[in-house]
Formats: structure tokens, sequence, C-alpha cells
């Protein structure tokens, strides 16, 4: 049997993380949808601790199940956010890719500007600034890397 696989998105808000989710059709873990599920508000910043245990408690149950594949959706901006995940891959004998959205912060600040969930701009500047590029050393199966790609009726 093949080994279960973690995909690990990666990139800040407005990177179009959940969109490229969306249309690969990926089963989906999303830290906005526990903060929905929770505090019946996908921005609401308040129980973050919480939100991940959450997310984790989820991921490990898929992988004691043995789904074949997970995508965890949060921004995992830096390598101390994304530990966690390959620690659970060795517990649990599977693999994790993880997919980088390598958009400039120009591009996310418009993207995040025009759509109804809006991250204020010194949040993201800030983020930014914490970013660290994923890399193969961390442990990752695979390292993908998504740039511009066509959205159905949008420019990229
Ligand atoms: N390739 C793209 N080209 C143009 N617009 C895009 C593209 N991908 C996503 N968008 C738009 O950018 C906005 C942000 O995308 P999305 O919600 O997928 O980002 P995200 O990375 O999931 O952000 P967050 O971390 O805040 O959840 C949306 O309005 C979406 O329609
Ligand atoms: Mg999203």
């Amino acid at each position: 049997m093949q080994r279960p696989r973690i995909v690990l998105l990666v990139g800040l808000p407005g990177s179009g993380k959940s969109t490229w989710a969306a249309r690969q059709n990926l089963p989906v873990l999303s830290s906005d949808e526990i903060r929905r599920l929770l505090l019946d508000d996908p921005a609401d910043q308040r129980a973050n601790r919480r939100v991940f245990q959450i997310l984790r408690f989820l991921l490990k149950q898929r992988l004691a199940l043995r789904r074949a594949l997970s995508c965890v959706d949060a921004t995992h901006l830096t390598r101390a956010e994304r530990r966690p995940y390959l620690a659970l891959a060795e517990i649990y004998d599977c693999e994790v890719e993880a997919v980088f959205f390598d958009v400039p912060l120009e591009v996310c600040k418009d993207r995040n500007r025009s759509r109804s969930r809006v991250v204020p701009e010194d949040v993201l500047d800030r983020m930014a600034a914490r970013l660290e590029p994923p890399t193969l050393e961390e442990g990752f199966t695979r390292l993908q890397v998504v740039r511009e790609f066509p959205v159905s009726g949008k420019h990229s």
C-alpha cells in the first residue's frame, strides 16, 4: 500500500493557497475552516493555539485511517511552523510535500484588497518579513513552487 501523503501549503495570505487547493479538488484541512467552526469567523485569530491543535488532531485521525492524501491549508510561513508535520510523518509513516506559493508581496496585497476577508496591510508586511521559503532539506519528499496560474475571469 502506498504511504499516505500530506500536502502542506506555504504562502502569504492572498497568495492563492485555498484557490489552488479547491481547483485541484484536494481534501483540505484548513485553519480558516476550523476558526469558522470554533469562532463563527474564519478571520478571528484569538484562538490559534486551539485551532492548530484541532487541525493536527484531525490530520492525525486521517493518517491513522490511512487516508491517501491530506492537504493542510494554512500559511506555514516558518520552518518552526512546518516541523510538526514532518514529525507526524515519521510517526505515521507518510510523506510530506510542500507547495510554496512564491507570489510577490505586492500581488498578495492586490488580491487581498479585492476580496471579502481583508487582512490588514501591516499584518501582511510583518508576515512577509517572517516568511522562510521551504526547502527540501527540511525533510519534504517533494517541493513544488506555484508562481502564477490562470483563474477563470481573472488575469494574474
Ligand atoms: N492565480 C491567481 N490569479 C489571480 N487571482 C488569484 C489567484 N489565486 C487566487 N486569486 C485571488 O486572490 C484572492 C486570495 O486567494 P486565496 O483566498 O486562495 O488566498 P490564500 O492564500 O488562501 O489566502 P489566506 O491565507 O488568507 O487564506 C482571492 O480573491 C482569489 O480569487
Ligand atoms: Mg486561504
